[in-house]
This record gives structure tokens, C-alpha cells and sequence, in this order.
């Protein structure tokens, strides 16, 4: 068993607690399932998309990776894990966005100045990109595709969290003029009844939330990713795929990266963070200190004796979610 599927099993239940999930859990199907099923089992609800590496395709079976998207979209439905956006509360919304990464994310760069292989384990249709290549996973339509499928939600936020961001905004840009907001905000009126919204994303939205190496700037994120957040009114937008880790705030959104990653991963978090509800340090849990879940425990002892459980539904979530 992998060190990450361990740590995993030892993270303590939490079911008052909504996971949010930013992808690269893992490549093959069957490790993707039982992932998702113990982290089921851990945690109220649990907000996920699929990243770049559940992508990767065996090709001797003859599907794309859009055909694997699918099928990783249909297990989600089947499992209760959320795809799609919901209320968590009264007071808050998640909202998974489907991404993929194109050259656009940073200035300056093209990939012609930086061209190397990546994720050539994908494979992609030519009615998505229209083109022969079905291995070169930075051809700029496949982020569109993925952008095109978060239409229906973007088009359907909170009409009230959208404008709340966009007062938010003004007041932001005012404060970086050096100048106070209460002075400019004396005759607005303030959407104190607008809900929260966290999106999320596996891949970058700006080029501030990624200060790795150069050589990968093609392939981090897009630009769109951000449009689409500022779109939904989100004011925190969780995200992935870099494995390094980032908590700022960027023109009134607070933008947070908390990679499991690899075990050899510098940026490496153990402790899972709160995003919304309480204060985001003091919460996080200390799994060292935490005793091993028992309803994890129950379910390895009841696989163990019946391999056969492993493939029955499993529970939708404890913590009630309504569609926005
Ligand atoms: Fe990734």
C-alpha cells in the first residue's frame, strides 16, 4: 500500500467536516474508487474534479481520456461525491470548475520558447482539438472544451455573491490606490446577505499562484480558470496540480493551494486546512496526534473478509447539500 493511500486511512472521521478535493488522486480507476470511498466515509460531503493525472490512459484499451473523464464523472454520481455545485450551508457554496492548461497563463511565455512533453498518457479526440495529434495534451482546445463544460453553472451563480465580489473588487482596487474605502462606500449598499462561494479547480488560475520552474509555465493552467471564478462571485478558490502550496489574497479572492503531493514533496501538508468556518489553522487536524478513524478500520476489516464489498455503492453524504 502507497505511504498517501496509508495516510489516508489514518485521517480521523470528520462528518461535520466538507472536503474539497482539487485532483491527482490517482491514475488507475480502481485506486481512484477506493480513494473516494474512504474519503466517503471520513467526511460529511466531498467536493472533487479530476486533475491531469486520472486522465492518463492505458492505450492498448482504445479510450481517450475524455471517455476516462466520463466514466470518473458517472463513479462521482454513483458514489455521492460532488461534481457539480451546491450549498453547504445557508451561507455557503461550493463550486467545482473543470480545467485543463494552455500557454496563456503567463506573460511573455509561448511554447515554442519552452517546448516539452507533458502528459503524452493522454490521448484526445480530433472533435475536441481538432487536429491528428491525439497525444499533445498543450493544444489550447482541450482547455476550452473543459472551460466550455462549466458554462451551465457559471451562468447560474448567486446573483447576490457576484455582485458582493464585484464591490469587493472596487474596495480592493481602492485600497491599493492608498485611499480609504469607508469614504467611498458611504452610499453603497453592502450584500451582507450573499452567500459565500468557494470554487475550485485542479489547475492554476493565475500566474501570482505559481512560482515553480519556468520550463512548466505551459502547463500549470489558463487564464479562463480565473474569468470563470471571478464570474461565479467566488471569494476563495481552491486549486492544485503544482504541489506547491499557497494561501494569498489577489484582488479581494483568496486563492489556496494545500498539496498532499508526493511523500518526498517539500511543499507536503499533512494537516487539512479550513477554508471557510473558523480559523484556518487552529481547525486543521493533526493526524499524528489523532487516533485511527473506526469507520475506516470497520470497512478494511469488512473487505478484508469480503473482497466483493469493495464494489458495493457506497454511502451518499451525511451532510446535506442543495443544487444552486
Ligand atoms: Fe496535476
Amino acid at each position: 500500500m502507497g505511504q498517501n493511500m496509508e495516510h489516508l486511512r489514518q485521517l480521523p472521521a470528520c462528518e461535520e467536516t466538507v472536503l474539497i478535493l482539487a485532483g491527482d488522486l490517482a491514475c488507475n480507476i480502481e485506486t481512484i474508487e477506493s480513494s473516494l470511498r474512504l474519503l466517503q466515509q471520513k467526511f460529511g460531503a466531498v467536493f472533487y474534479v479530476p486533475g491531469n493525472h486520472e486522465l492518463w490512459i492505458n492505450k492498448s484499451d482504445g479510450l481517450s481520456s475524455i471517455h476516462k473523464f466520463i466514466a470518473i464523472i458517472e463513479l462521482c454520481e454513483r458514489l455521492g461525491i460532488h461534481t457539480r455545485p451546491a450549498f453547504i450551508s445557508e451561507e455557503c457554496a461550493v463550486c467545482p470548475l473543470f480545467s485543463w492548461y494552455k500557454e496563456n497563463l503567463f506573460d511573455g511565455f509561448t511554447r515554442e520558447k519552452f517546448d516539452m512533453p507533458f502528459d503524452t498518457q493522454t490521448m484526445w479526440p480530433w472533435d475536441i482539438t481538432g487536429s491528428g495529434d491525439t497525444n499533445d495534451a498543450q493544444q489550447s482546445e482541450i482547455a476550452d472544451f473543459f472551460q466550455r463544460l462549466n458554462s451551465r453553472r457559471v451562468s447560474t451563480a448567486p446573483a447576490t455573491a457576484v455582485e458582493a465580489l464585484r464591490q469587493a473588487e472596487a474596495e480592493w482596487k481602492i485600497l491599493q490606490e492608498g485611499q480609504t474605502v469607508s469614504s467611498r462606500r458611504a452610499n453603497k449598499k453592502v450584500h451582507n446577505k450573499a452567500p459565500t462561494v468557494i470554487s475550485m479547480s485542479h489547475f492554476v488560475p493565475r500566474q501570482e499562484c505559481y512560482p515553480g520552474p519556468r520550463r512548466l509555465c505551459g502547463v500549470m493552467g489558463c487564464r479562463e480558470i480565473e474569468t470563470q471564478i471571478r464570474n461565479l462571485g467566488a471569494t476563495c478558490h481552491v486549486f492544485g496540480h503544482s504541489h506547491i502550496a499557497c494561501d494569498r489574497m489577489l484582488d479581494a479572492i483568496r486563492y489556496l493551494q494545500h498539496p498532499l503531493g508526493y511523500p518526498t514533496d517539500y511543499h507536503r501538508k499533512v494537516k487539512p486546512i479550513r477554508a471557510f468556518g473558523g480559523d484556518a489553522i487552529s481547525h486543521a487536524v493533526d493526524i499524528s496526534k489523532a487516533p485511527l478513524a473506526t469507520v475506516g478500520k470497520l470497512i478494511l476489516q469488512e473487505i478484508a473478509r469480503d473482497p466483493g464489498k469493495l464494489r458495493e455503492p457506497a454511502r451518499t453524504s451525511t451532510r446535506k447539500v442543495d443544487a444552486w
